[in-house]
């Protein structure tokens, strides 16, 4: 597909999703990871403006003065912005505004790929385009969010359901002690992240081709699982005992029964059907629990060719730092991923909510150890 067709597509997809949304829906923020839809829908297209229309067109007019300060997320380099947790404070700009910024920032750029072939400004391009795709999975998580936290559990639409995936394969694999390959080697778009293509030594192991169920998540907390504090790291057991959590998020005991807000509403937790929604700690506590661990993510890239993986992001055992030769892009665009490697810890795969173009074995996903909003899920290794 051309670049043009590729950048009409990409946004109109960020359009059908959100045309499952009531108006009411666009402005709020119920917690500070979870932005608002109009948020979304508004900063992704400030990416294309600032990193692209104002640098290409002289004389560019922007579309409000105001939107850099509204929907700048965290580039220190365009200058400052909103409190983060000030995002759904917002009424105004409506919506229809926000949607014709959409336009207007639409008919530039498409004016602009009829003509550009410098690869430097199709990169940038190629990057906002998988910057869109990355916050079309946030718009889903944050929805559900906003939606899971509504006391009427809203359906947002029949056929999203998202959590109800099994497992296909029910074996484990086991790779052999050496050195191995890790980064990205292809030629098309990824991030800068994943490249620094090194070599690591990894001892044998074994891990699971398939993930923990929903079923076996049920047996953890019937056994005591969240009251063992033998199971749980330390900052793991302070987040248990200071939030009372007794179960995934989403999850709900009614009548003695467990039940989970999915987008198609609340329904019966399906015993088949692999786990969401559990943070870092719980992963861990879970794995010490079967007297497993989780994988480090080189082993998970290691194995991922043999693996069946795509339904959860995968929490790893490693911590989100840069490859050796990890170089940083100058200027704004290096605050994309670079400074973030601190405190997180990368989950690997993709999920349901994930755009299959991001479903590559090298790309690396991070998130703060106690965040469980995304689909994420656990594997085991030993
Ligand atoms: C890779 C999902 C952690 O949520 O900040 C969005 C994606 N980066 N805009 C995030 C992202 C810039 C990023 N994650
Ligand atoms: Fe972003």
């Amino acid at each position: 597909m051309n670049i043009t067709n590729k950048y009409k597509q990409v946004r109109q997809d960020t359009i059908n999703f959100c045309s499952h949304l009531q108006v009411e829906d666009y402005s709020i923020q119920v917690v500070q990871f979870a932005s608002p839809p109009k948020w979304h829908l508004a900063h992704t297209t400030w990416f294309f403006e600032t990193f692209i229309l104002k640098n290409q067109f002289e004389n560019y007019k922007e579309f409000s003065p105001d939107f850099n300060f509204l929907f700048n997320s965290y580039y220190n380099n365009v200058g400052t912005r909103i409190l983060q947790t000030n995002r759904g404070n917002m009424s105004r700009p409506s919506t229809d505004e926000i949607l014709e910024y959409r336009t207007y920032v639409d008919t530039k750029m498409l004016e602009l790929l009829e003509k550009e072939n410098d690869p430097k400004i199709l990169d940038l391009v190629v990057l906002g385009l998988n910057h869109e795709q990355q916050h079309q999975e946030l718009l889903i998580t944050d929805v559900k969010y906003m939606l899971g936290h509504n006391p009427i559990f809203p359906v947002f639409n029949e056929n999203y359901n998202l959590v109800a995936d099994t497992n296909s394969e029910s074996n484990s694999i086991k790779i052999e002690a050496g050195m191995y390959e890790i980064g990205y080697q292809g030629t098309d778009f990824c991030y800068d992240n994943e490249l620094g293509v090194h070599k690591v030594y990894v001892a044998d192991f074994e891990i699971n081709n398939f993930l923990v169920t929903n079923g076996d998540h049920i047996d953890f907390i019937e056994k005591g699982g969240y009251t063992d504090f033998n199971l749980w790291l330390d900052e793991g057991w302070s987040w248990v005992n200071s939030n009372q959590i007794i179960a995934p998020l989403y999850w709900h005991k009614i009548e003695g029964e467990w039940y989970n807000y999915t987008l198609a509403g609340l329904q019966k937790v399906d015993v088949n059907a692999v786990l969401s929604h559990i943070n870092y700690f719980e992963a861990n506590a879970f794995a010490e629990w079967k007297c497993m661990r989780l994988p480090t993510e080189f082993e998970w890239e290691i194995a991922a060719a043999k693996l069946d993986w795509g339904k959860r992001w995968e929490w790893t055992n490693s911590a989100y730092l840069a490859y050796p030769n990890f170089k940083k892009e100058n200027g704004a665009v290096g605050e994309y991923n670079g400074k973030f490697m601190s405190n997180k810890m990368v989950l690997r795969g993709a999920s349901v909510a994930t755009s299959k173009e991001h479903s590559r074995p090298t790309y690396r996903n991070f998130f703060n150890p106690t965040e469980r909003w995304q689909f994420t899920g656990i594997r085991l290794a030993k």
